[in-house]
């Protein structure tokens, strides 16, 4: 489904990711990226939805090669990536705004996404002014109308307390296996990770370290030492 291969990114002098090799190959997974701050998590979401180009290496999405295709044509092909859109339509209800990207993007079952992120309880307030716990729910439900084939999400449970993160990754993994969609997400919460990714992978330091099911990279030794410290 996604394949990476020697993806290399640099910012001037700063080399954010260096050599990147990896492959997802099912649909309808959730796979995770984890790294301490500045690993190139970001950098290498940027490089597959096309907003930073890459200094070298290929990007592949079911065999084909799209590392010269625009953002907006990787849209157009299914690709989607959660912003933090519940402000950028001021005044409008959640209602409003689900259903105008609904239309847009010719959703045929929005229902299923409101209900698989439990929205109804704030489906016609104003979207900026539900909490914000509810508002990173609408932005990652947003991400998911019109059936994207790949999703990519960079800290969607950021500022959420670890109960709302939960119910965030439950909600994610419903919708990704009912729909059959890939999504990437880049996560600090690692308990969530672990528990809710079918694969995951593992930055420092702009290098892939490894690439694994959750049991094993949790126990791999390079991982503990470059993030997850000796009380994982
Ligand atoms: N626009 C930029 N200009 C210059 N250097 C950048 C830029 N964006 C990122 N970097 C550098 O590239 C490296 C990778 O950054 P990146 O944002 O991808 O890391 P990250 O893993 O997402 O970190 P965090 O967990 O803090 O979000 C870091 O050294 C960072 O300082
Ligand atoms: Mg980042």
């Amino acid at each position: 489904m996604l394949r990476i291969e020697d993806l290399s990114v640099s910012y001037g002098n700063v080399q954010a990711l260096s050599g990147i090799h990896l492959e997802v190959k099912q649909r309808g997974v959730l796979h995770g990226v984890i790294g301490p701050n500045g690993a190139g998590k970001s950098t290498l979401m940027d490089a597959i939805t096309g907003r930073r180009k890459p200094t070298s290496g290929k990007v592949f999405i079911d065999g084909q090669d799209i590392t010269r295709r625009s953002v907006h044509w990787r849209r157009r092909m299914g690709m989607s990536r959660s912003f933090q859109r519940t402000s950028i339509f001021p005044g409008l209800t959640v209602r409003d705004q689900l259903e105008l990207v609904a239309s847009q993007l010719g959703e045929p079952n929005l229902d299923e996404i409101v209900d698989a992120f439990e929205l109804r309880a704030v489906y016609d307030e104003q979207a900026d002014s539900i909490a914000y716990g509810d508002q990173r729910r609408v932005d990652v439900a947003l991400a998911m109308v019109g059936k994207p084939s790949l999703l990519l999400l960079d800290e969607p449970a950021a500022g959420l307390s670890t109960t709302e993160t939960i119910a965030l990754f439950e909600h994610l993994r419903t919708l990704v296996e009912r729909r059959g969609v890939t999504a990437l997400v880049v996560e600090h919460d690692v308990d969530a990770v672990f528990r809710f990714c079918d694969s995951i992978t593992a930055l420092d330091l702009g290098q892939l370290i490894v690439t694994g099911k959750p049991v094993d990279v949790r126990s791999d030794q390079r991982v503990i030492t470059a993030y997850l410290g000796t009380a994982a």
